[in-house]
């Protein structure tokens, strides 16, 4: 094809971005100002790196949403997806209907897992998986004979997805907002946010032993009995990188199994090698009873998101003396080229030792940016576990006052870090880089990000001070 036949295929941007303004809700978009934003139109992806429609490059320090753990563009995943579309394009688990990839995966997972895990149920995301539990953590306590144990605690600035049970779980207000969420039987506890949450006067000891008296609290206020599962990410993702207080996991679980209560560990961000395990809990020494997992478990190259499900419940639910059926399901779910895919993307992180190479890229990482960025009047917090680190700004430094309107200069710190060819994401409420770049990432290319975020960072501090001075 000559070159200006090809050129003429290709819709100008201009075409492209009316075409996205006339055809498109977003997710998590202002419905009344989206029409006035200018599309990031990414076409390509190789690596840490993402390319736009202008053929701008820009170094990917958010894995797309936490999910990219191999890096962009891996061919042999991409062969695994073409063979198995080939073969079986599409199967489904319900009943006794199974497939190849999808037991040799369960096998993997289970050998993966924490050893008391013995199940696994498959979703298409997290959000699903998270549903899942909530009726897993049900039929549990109704074929127990409970039925009125069936409350959830999760935490205050949690992500755990955005569906109707899901979203109940998180707890962020805007996800609540207009959606008439939470749904009853949710409970929010406090978030384990020692730099933003704490009295100024409390150590992390006595931070921590706060917000497991309020946890205590909050079960005799609503009855343990009444009191299914608490959820929790073993690092905070979404609402900005929060790794527990010491000896916080600890605690809570010395309250959860007093009162008969299950523990749901959701590692959607946190498996498969983000914290340098398979399952970041290990990190914290978790015995959960549930995970719940997906993003990394496919590198966001296919759908796909599993429910683990431990023996504790496992052996009740497979003791029903009436044989119920577990009626619950998906389509999709299971999805043979998505097994497939999952496969492959862990024998790549087994293959190129990703789990050690997160720990130690994270740590170089997590010391670069103390040692260049610490110092600078904007930057309040830098913290880490693993390859995933947060770097919190502040209104003032000298007192750790934050940012008034944080939603708008947060998101004007976004833009400034992409002008800077970064790509970074944000947590919710507060101005700051959460970085979690996949795990590939080498210590040139943390330099680099490094670079890079500091010059956003003094690019937002120009922009501050001159709506200051108008
Ligand atoms: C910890 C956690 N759980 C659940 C979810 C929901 O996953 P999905 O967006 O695939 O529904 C997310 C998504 O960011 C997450 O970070």
């Amino acid at each position: 094809m000559p070159l200006n036949m090809s050129l003429a295929a290709v819709p100008p941007p201009s075409a492209l971005v009316a075409a996205d303004r006339a055809t498109m809700l977003h997710p998590f978009s202002h419905p009344t100002v989206q029409a006035s934003l200018e599309p990031r139109l990414l076409v390509s992806a190789k690596g840490i790196r993402v390319t736009d429609i202008e053929g701008t490059e820009y170094l990917d320090a958010g894995s797309g949403l936490w999910c990219v753990n191999v890096g962009y563009g891996r061919t042999e995943i991409a062969e695994a997806m073409y063979e198995q579309s080939k073969s079986l394009s599409y199967a489904l688990c319900f009943g006794s209907y199974s497939n190849e990839p999808l037991i040799d995966l369960s096998k993997r997972l289970l050998e993966l897992a924490p050893p008391a895990m013995s199940k696994v149920l498959y979703n298409n995301s997290g959000s699903e998986a998270n549903d899942a539990q909530i009726k897993i953590v049900r039929y549990y306590n109704n074929l127990r004979g409970l039925p009125n144990k069936k409350k959830i605690i999760a935490r205050l600035g949690s992500y755990h997805g955005a569906s109707i049970g899901s979203g109940s779980l998180t707890g962020t207000p805007f996800v609540h907002r207009h959606f008439d969420l939470p749904m009853d039987g949710i409970l929010h506890t406090d978030a384990p946010d020692f730099y933003r949450r704490a009295d100024p006067r409390q150590s992390e000891a006595q931070f921590c032993q706060q917000l497991v008296e309020h946890l205590e609290q909050l079960i005799s206020r609503e009855g343990a009995q009444t009191i299914s599962a608490f959820i929790a990410e073993p690092v905070m993702g979404s609402c900005g990188v929060i790794p527990p207080p010491a000896g916080y996991f600890d605690a809570v679980q010395d309250v959860l199994k007093r009162h008969d209560i299950l523990f749901i560990a959701d590692e959607v961000i946190t498996g498969f090698g983000r914290l340098g395990y398979w399952f970041g809990g290990e990190h914290f020494k978790l015995r959960p009873d549930l995970i719940t997992s997906a993003k990394g478990l496919t590198s966001g190259y296919f759908p796909m998101s599993a429910c683990l499900i431990g023996d504790k419940v496992w052996d009740v639910l497979a003791a029903d003396r009436e044989a119920s059926l577990f009626g619950h399901g998906f389509t999709t779910a299971g999805h043979p080229v998505a097994a497939a895919v999952a496969l492959k993307n862990i024998e790549i992180i087994e293959r190129e030792q990703l789990r050690a190479t997160a720990t130690g890229t994270g740590a170089y990482l997590l010391a670069q940016l103390k040692a260049r960025l610490g110092d600078h009047p904007l930057v309040g917090d830098i913290r880490g576990v693993g390859l995933m680190c947060g770097v919190e700004l502040d209104a003032d430094k000298a007192t750790h006052k934050p940012f008034e309107n944080s939603l708008a200069v947060g998101s004007l710190f976004n833009s400034c870090c992409w002008e800077e060819g970064l790509i970074v994401r944000g947590g919710h409420g507060k101005v700051m880089a959460a970085l979690a770049p996949p795990l590939t990432l080498t210590p040139a290319e943390a330099d680099e990000l490094v670079t890079r975020l500091g010059r956003g960072i003094e690019r937002l501090s120009g922009k501050v001070a001159a709506s200051a001075s108008s």
